[in-house]
């Protein structure tokens, strides 16, 4: 067991008082499998950034596509039941999803005011860089598993990220071990010795069990009651600004899935941050409809079940048709078509990340919302050189819109391949 409350209480009290610099980078590297040649909108490499008993993360970095490294990288958290992530600050914008279990997340904002909530599933919460935040599991048994958009555009390394752990010892190392003895010890006005016994202690790693997380709980409720109280009458409020993703009304829901999209106007959270948060829930075997983001770039994670990616080059060759799985990590330039669906076996869920904090409106190319739609009568029947009524008959034949079954396209043998290869197998092949 890691981290005495002693020790809890005095490197929170840094927390609170310091801010410092110093850095730990990134830990041992690991990749996933190479994958097959054109799967080139999957995110495969994954760096372990570090990982103890108590939990882990790992990173998916963005891409380097023509030299510039893609400023987004998605990380997964898990921590165990009672574990306490240590208060760090990092130079990159996190926006946090909890996907599985619940926790707490105490984080500095306007400089000295401790913002504290409990998070559960479907929550999105944004912390700023340079913002010193922790986490805390302290779900009696459930592990909490976090995903999360790294955005690097303000890191100290281009498309690198950086943690600066406040908290600490021996492993992770604190930023505060960096100064002079003489001169922390003047700055705390304590002995040499006292701070010894604090900034030496902890070997834990980034993640640590905690004996009590109900004792640290109301040790650090405490602490934001004792904070609440100075500020409220100098006037700051302290808010705990999460926003659920689940349980809001779906912006687009039929038969075949639902889909819901935040953006700056629903949580003023990301007007800062320049990223918006959207989840997708397909039934099995539905599509979302070919269509475009005119404004963003879009980063995907799967979160459940299988499915299809396909993204298309400008030039109308295929770019990608890949098949993905729970945990994989897909991207979507802006203005590339691309369509999501799901396999036979059961719905797909996907959450993810554009690069847009304004209304991304995306494009549709095809279904009743289509601009194909929207567009259609002799004009366009001339663009594809075929009589405006064939034209009109193809386009009609799609009464559904946005996200659409994919029964007409599945060939009758699907089920048996599907048995026999324990895979999804849409039967689509245009090419
Ligand atoms: C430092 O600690 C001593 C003894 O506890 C105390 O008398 C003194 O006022 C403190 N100095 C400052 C600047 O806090
Ligand atoms: C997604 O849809 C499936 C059924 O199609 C359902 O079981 C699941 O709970 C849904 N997920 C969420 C987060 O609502
Ligand atoms: C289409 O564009 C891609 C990407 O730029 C390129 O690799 C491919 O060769 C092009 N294909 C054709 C037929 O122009």
């Amino acid at each position: 067991m890691g981290m005495s409350m002693m020790k809890g209480k005095a490197t929170f009290f840094l927390l609170l008082l310091l801010p410092v610099f110093f850095s730990v980078g990134y830990a041992r590297e690991e990749e996933r499998g190479e994958r097959g040649r054109g799967e080139i909108f999957l995110l495969q490499h994954s760096k372990q950034v570090f990982q103890t008993d108590a939990g882990q993360m790992r990173v998916v970095r963005g891409l380097r596509t023509k030299g510039v490294e893609s400023p987004m990288h998605i990380g997964f958290i898990t921590m165990e039941p009672n574990t306490f992530f240590i208060p760090q600050y990092i130079d990159s914008n996190l926006i946090i999803f909890v996907h599985e279990g619940e926790g707490k997340i105490g984080r500095i904002s306007h400089g000295r005011q401790l913002e504290e909530g409990q998070l559960k599933v479907g929550d999105v919460y944004r912390i700023p860089a340079g913002s010193a935040f922790y986490l805390m599991n302290n779900g009696k048994d459930q592990r909490l598993q976090i995903i999360c958009g790294i955005d690097t555009s303000e890191s100290i390394q281009s498309g690198l990220f950086q943690s600066f752990f406040i908290g600490g010892g021996s492993y992770p190392r604190s930023v505060l071990r960096g100064f002079d003895q003489t001169t922390l010890a003047a700055a705390f006005n304590v002995s040499s010795s006292e701070l010894e016994d604090i900034l030496i202690g902890q070997e834990g790693g980034p993640i640590i069990f905690v004996k009590d997380a109900d004792h640290l709980d109301r040790w650090t409720s405490t602490w934001t009651e004792l904070l609440k109280s100075e500020y409220r009458h100098r006037g700051v409020p302290s808010t705990t600004a999460s926003y659920s993703l689940y349980d809001r009304k779906p912006d687009f829901k039929n038969n075949y899935g639902w889909s819901v999209a935040v953006d700056e106007e629903d949580f003023s959270a990301l007007r800062h941050s320049g990223i918006g948060v959207y989840y997708v829930n397909l039934t099995a075997g539905s599509m979302m409809a070919p269509h475009v983001n005119p404004t963003a770039t879009e980063y995907g994670v799967v979160l459940r079940g299988s499915g299809l990616i396909e993204v298309v080059f400008p030039n109308g060759t295929t770019a990608m048709t890949a098949e993905v799985d729970e945990g994989d990590v897909f991207w979507v330039p802006r203005y590339f078509p691309f369509c999501q669906t799901a396999s036979m076996i059961g719905p797909m869920e996907f959450f993810g990340f554009t690069t847009s904090a304004r209304k991304n409106r995306p494009q549709f190319l095809v279904g009743a919302s289509s601009i194909l739609h929207t567009m259609s009568g002799p004009e366009l029947a001339t663009a594809f050189d075929v009589s405006e009524e064939r034209l009109q008959k193809l386009i009609d034949a799609q009464r559904e819109s946005i996200i659409l079954p994919s029964t007409p396209a599945v060939p009758e043998n699907t089920q048996q391949q599907q048995a026999n290869n324990g895979r999804r197998n849409l039967g689509f092949n245009y090419s």
